[in-house]
C-alpha cells in the first residue's frame, strides 16, 4: 500500500485520493432526492464521478457545476465526454466562487471539509449561504472521527456533531454511506 507523509512527517497508509468506489452512491442519491431540472454544485469534485451521477439525476433541463481548487483531474478524467449539463469550474470555494447568488438547489461536498484549514470554515459557510437558494440543501460526506486504518489524522476529522456545530443551517439527518463514512444533510433557510 502506498504511504504518504502526515502532518508531522509520520508515514500514514493512503489507499486512494478519491472516494470513487468506496461509498454507497445509491444511498447518497436516495437521501439527496434530486429532481429533473435542479441545479447541483459538486464542490471539491476531484475526478468528478459524483458529478456524472448528478448529471443523470437532474437531466438535460438541470445543471451540475463541478468545482475544484484544481480542476485538472476532472478535465483529464472526462476529456471528451462531459455531458452538456455539466460545467467544470476552478475555484477556492472558501472564497467567492463564480456561482450566482441563490442559484443552487444542492451543494454536495464529499471528503473535502476535513482537508480545509479551520480558519477557512467561516468563508465556506458564507459561500454556502450565498449560493444555495432559500430552502435548498447542503450535504457533506465525511470519514468517521475514529481510527479507521486509513485517511487523515483523527484531529483533522469531523464527527457529525462537529459539522452541525460548524454550519449555521438546519440539520436534516445523518446516515452511514459506507463502513467508515457518513452523510450529513442540512436545509439552508
Ligand atoms: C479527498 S478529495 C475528494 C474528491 C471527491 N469529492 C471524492 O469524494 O472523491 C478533496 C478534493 O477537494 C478539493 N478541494 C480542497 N479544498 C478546496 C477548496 N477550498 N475549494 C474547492 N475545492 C477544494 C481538492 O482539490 C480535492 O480534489
Amino acid at each position: 500500500m502506498m504511504k504518504v507523509n502526515g502532518e508531522f512527517g509520520e508515514e500514514i497508509p493512503h489507499r486512494r485520493r478519491f472516494s470513487d468506489g468506496m461509498l454507497d452512491n445509491d444511498r447518497i442519491l436516495g437521501e439527496l432526492d434530486l429532481r429533473p431540472g435542479q441545479v447541483v454544485a459538486d464542490v471539491g469534485c476531484g475526478n468528478g464521478y459524483m458529478s456524472m451521477l448528478f448529471s443523470r439525476a437532474v437531466g438535460p433541463t438541470g445543471r451540475v457545476y463541478a468545482l475544484d481548487l484544481c480542476i485538472d483531474v476532472f478535465l483529464a478524467t472526462f476529456p471528451d465526454t462531459v455531458p452538456a449539463n455539466v460545467e467544470a469550474l476552478q475555484c477556492d470555494f472558501t472564497e467567492r466562487s463564480p456561482l450566482e447568488d441563490g442559484s443552487v438547489d444542492l451543494v454536495f461536498m464529499s471528503t473535502v471539509i476535513h482537508s480545509l484549514k479551520r480558519d477557512r470554515m467561516p468563508g465556506l459557510a458564507a459561500e454556502l449561504r450565498r449560493v444555495i437558494r432559500p430552502g435548498g440543501m447542503f450535504a457533506a460526506v465525511e470519514l468517521a472521527k475514529r481510527e479507521t486504518g486509513f485517511g487523515p489524522p483523527i484531529w483533522r476529522r469531523y464527527a457529525p456533531e462537529d459539522l452541525r456545530a460548524a454550519f449555521p443551517f438546519t440539520p436534516l439527518g445523518t446516515v452511514p454511506v459506507a463502513e467508515h463514512f457518513y452523510l450529513q444533510t442540512f436545509r439552508v433557510e
